[in-house]
Order: structure tokens, then sequence, then C-alpha cells
């Protein structure tokens, strides 16, 4: 052991002037606020010179910055050069927009380093399995069920899929892997389902051969007869289908499969249920257009986002999985260290679920306290309305684009997204596609307002996603007006 006369003097990371890091907080907070009430007169999006992209570059930092100049690095370099989807005119792909409690949620789990998910003697856990109880409450999803927060949608989906396969393997899965199949394991999605149903499907290590894409119908939803057509082909191929995954909303349109069909078929041929529903399940909250996702509520795995339709901070989604035995058995796994349960006390006693046993990390963020923040300071009533209002604005919106006559809808409005295009007579399909193309990156690159594009039977589409409570009707007026301008000027 060193002589303590050799030893560093003792440092720590906390401020050496408290007085002047709360002042840098106040201002950090006041400057905050007023950047968010004038959203609206910013622009959607900024492109970030090249010198922001240089700044980026270089050595890690061996002396200190002062921390006001960081903080100035800050509003200089980082704020004004966001993606956007937090401003009222972003609709691109499919995000949320965040709320003001939520970013107080996530400065005070901050503050307190706060954990989630073990040691289950602490409010954190107490907090995340009401939020997840508050989940399944509005989803009508059992309350016996088990849950888990995420980062996202995406995760959510993996844990989903790893619980089916647990499930309904046949075998001990998790002991003998993939290659101790008797039968090659398959699944089934639409052809519209999410990327992240795929990448899902290959970490688990089906390989994504695995997963048969099944055809749509004219609405976009998955074919049910294709569906069984393609079961009995497999059967007869001698391979073990084990699980459909059904979509609440697909990302290009919105379109939401026949769930309660899907369902039944299911229950029929012993397969696992799993629902994608990562904006599209908050619809079950609108008291006038729940009814266009009834069936969620069966499937044997839900996967959803709290950060899009929720608008929460990101990141946070969600897996409700039915039967929480399944859900603990495919994923439980604990080291001595980390011994728990009865008899044990003080932080290893248990008097709630160790959350860390429903899904693949260990060490957590307190996602669930902007979740629960935000839901308490607003009200579910709230909720209900704002989806509720932004399904009846991809209405409005889709009235706009069919009373012009220079533009297209692509088809029916199913749920919040629209996607239409800018038309002139005489241009082909081609030509029509480029300058679609060229007036989402204009109406992005003038600030106007941030759609993305979609290919719809080969057409490119503006793909208007509405996951916004910032956005106004007035918002859309101007976007119909911009899109016409800049397409009459391209054409
Ligand atoms: C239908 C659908 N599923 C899954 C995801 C992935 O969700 P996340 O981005 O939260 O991982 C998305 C993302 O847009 C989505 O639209």
């Amino acid at each position: 052991m060193p002589e303590p006369t050799e030893m560093l003097p003792e440092e720590t990371l906390d401020p050496e002037d408290w007085e002047a890091m709360r002042a840098l907080g106040h201002r950090l907070l006041d400057d905050t606020f007023d950047y968010l009430k004038s959203l609206r007169e910013q622009p959607a999006w900024r492109h970030a010179p090249r010198e922001v992209k240089a700044h980026f570059e270089g050595p890690p930092p061996q002396d200190p910055t002062p921390a006001e100049e960081v903080y100035r690095e800050y509003v200089r370099y980082i704020l004004p050069y966001q993606m956007g989807n937090h401003h009222p005119r972003f609709w691109g792909w499919v995000a949320g927009n965040g709320t003001v409690m939520g970013m107080f949620a996530e400065l005070l789990a901050a503050a307190t380093d706060a954990i989630c998910g073990v040691l289950s003697y602490n409010s954190n856990n107490y907090v995340e399995l009401q939020v997840i109880d508050w989940c399944k409450t509005l989803l009508g999803y059992p309350a016996q069920a088990g849950g888990l927060l995420t980062s996202g949608c995406s995760a959510a989906n993996i844990i989903g899929l790893a619980v089916a396969r647990q499930a309904r393997a046949g075998y001990d899965q998790r002991k003998k892997g993939l290659c101790g199949a008797p039968r090659p394991l398959t699944l089934y999605c639409s052809k519209e389902a999410h990327s992240s149903v795929q990448k899902a499907v290959e970490l688990l290590g089906f390989g994504s051969e695995a997963l048969r894409r099944i055809p749509v119908n004219a609405s976009l939803q998955m074919d049910l007869a294709a569906l069984r057509a393609a079961l009995r082909e497999d059967r007869a191929a001698g391979l073990h289908p084990i699980c459909v995954v059904g979509g609440a909303g697909t990302t290009n349109t919105g379109a939401i499969d026949d769930l309660p069909g899907l369902a039944d078929l299911c229950t029929e041929e012993g397969l696992w249920f799993h629902v994608d529903g990562a904006f599209g399940a908050w619809a079950a909250i609108s008291p006038r257009y729940k009814h266009l996702v009834a069936g969620l509520e069966r499937a044997d795995s839900l996967a959803f986002d709290l950060h899009k339709w929720l608008y929460l901070p990101y990141p946070i989604g969600c897996i409700l999985v039915r039967n929480a035995h399944e859900h603990r058995h495919a994923f439980s796994l604990t080291p001595t260290y980390l011994a728990h349960g009865k008899g044990k006390r003080g932080l290893t006693g248990v008097d709630v679920p160790w959350l860390a046993d429903y899904g693949f990390e260990l060490s957590r963020g307190f996602q669930a306290l902007k979740a629960w923040m935000t839901i308490k300071e607003h009200g579910t009533a709230k909720y209900g309305r704002i989806i509720q209002q932004n399904i009846d604005q991809a209405q409005y919106l889709a009235g706009l684009v069919e009373a012009a006559s220079e533009l297209e809808l692509a088809l029916p409005v199913s749920l919040n997204v629209v996607c239409f295009r800018f038309v002139r007579p005489g241009l082909g399909e081609a030509a029509l596609n480029q300058l679609n193309k060229e007036i989402e990156i204009e109406l992005q690159e003038q600030g106007i307002a941030v759609p993305s594009v979609v290919r719809i039977k080969g057409r490119k589409y503006l793909h208007v996603a509405i996951t916004n409570h910032r956005s106004r009707r007035e918002d859309f007026d101007l976007l119909v007006r911009e899109v016409i301008r800049i397409g009459k000027e391209l054409a």
C-alpha cells in the first residue's frame, strides 16, 4: 500500500463552486424555456454547416474546460442542429416531440443517477411497475401480465420475440440454442412490417429467411388467406411455425392488420401472437378511434413506444407479455452476487419483482419517471384527446390534399399517417418520383416543415406521420400551400 504522502490529493467531479454552477443551472433552464416557447418561429430543421462537423473532430480533452464554456459550445454547435422532431411541423418518419415535465424528470433522474430494475426495495421500481400497470389498463391488457420499459420498440420487439422463441420452440431453447431445434422455426409478418422485426429475428438467431413476409391487401394489411397458405406450406415442408407478428400502425401508411382475425388464427394454429404497435397501439386511448386497434389486447406480447405517440422524451418503449411467468422464464438469470428473494434483507430483499429478470439489460436507467410525471401532470383523458386530435388532423390534411388539383392522396388515411404527392399532367412516374423527393428536400432545407418520403407500389409520396402534440391545423394549411408552391417552381 502506498504511503499516504504518495497518494494524489482527493478529488471529485462535483462543482468546486456550487453557487456558480447553480447560476449556470438557472440560466440553462431559462434559456431552455425561451427556446421551447419560441419553437414555432424557428426553422423546422437547419442543415449543420461544415464548421459544426469540424468542431466535433479532435482528441479527448485532457484539461478541463470551464462549465460555462461547455454550455456555450452546446448552444453554439449542438442546439441549433437538432433533428427537429420537437418542432410543431416535424412529421417525417415517425417521431414524438417530448414534454416539459419529461425534461424535468430526466434532470431529476440524473440528479440521483437513478437505476431501476434491481434491488427491489426502492421507489424507482414501484414507479416503473405502476407505469407498466397503467399501460396495461390503458391498452386493455390483463393486469397480471408481465412487462418492462425499454429503450424503444426495437428493443421491445426483441424481447417479445425472445419470449415467443422460448415459449413455443417446444424444447429448452435457452439451453440448447437454435441448433437444438428438431425442425427449423419460422415466423410470419406482413411485407409492410417494420425493419426492427427482421432485426430482432436476425439477432435472435433465427436468420432472416425464417421470417416469412406475407403479402398485403389493397389496404396494406396482411393477407390472412396468404398467411394460412404459407403456414400450410411450411408445415408440409417440415418446418415449425411459432409466431405471427401483427402490425398496429405500419410506419409507411399507418395500416393496421386485422388484429382480431390474426388473434383467432393464432389461437387455432397454436402460434404466438406478437403485435408491433410502436405508435398505433395508443389509438386505443382515443375515445373516437379506439376501435381501430381492437384486438391488440389479445396479443401474447405487445411492443410499443412511449416516445412516439405518448410524446415522451426519447428513449422509452415498453413490452407487455400476457403470461408473466413465460416472460420471466425467457430472461431470468441471477448471478450469486445479485442473489435476492425470500429471506434476504435490505436492498436484496424482494417486495416487488426485479425488472432485470424480464429483459436483457441489468443496469437500466429510470425511464419510468418521465412517463409517470408527465402522465400524472396531464391525465390520460387529455392524452386521449390529443391522440384523437392527431388523427383528426390527418383527416384534415387528407381533405386539403383531396381539394387541391395539384395533389394526390396515395390511399385513404387509416390512422395518423398521410401519404400524398404533387402531380403534374404529362410527367411520367420517374419524373414525379424525383419531383416529390425534391419537394421533400426543399421543405426541409427551407426550414418550412419536415415530412419524409415513402415508396408505395413503386411511387414516391410525401409521408406525414402526425405524432406531434404541438401541430395545429394551420401547420397543415401551410404545408399544403408550400408543397404546391415548391412543386410548381420545380416542375
Ligand atoms: C411500426 C414500427 N415498429 C418499430 C419501430 C422501431 O421503434 P424504435 O425506433 O422505438 O426502436 C418503429 C419506428 O419507427 C415503427 O414505426
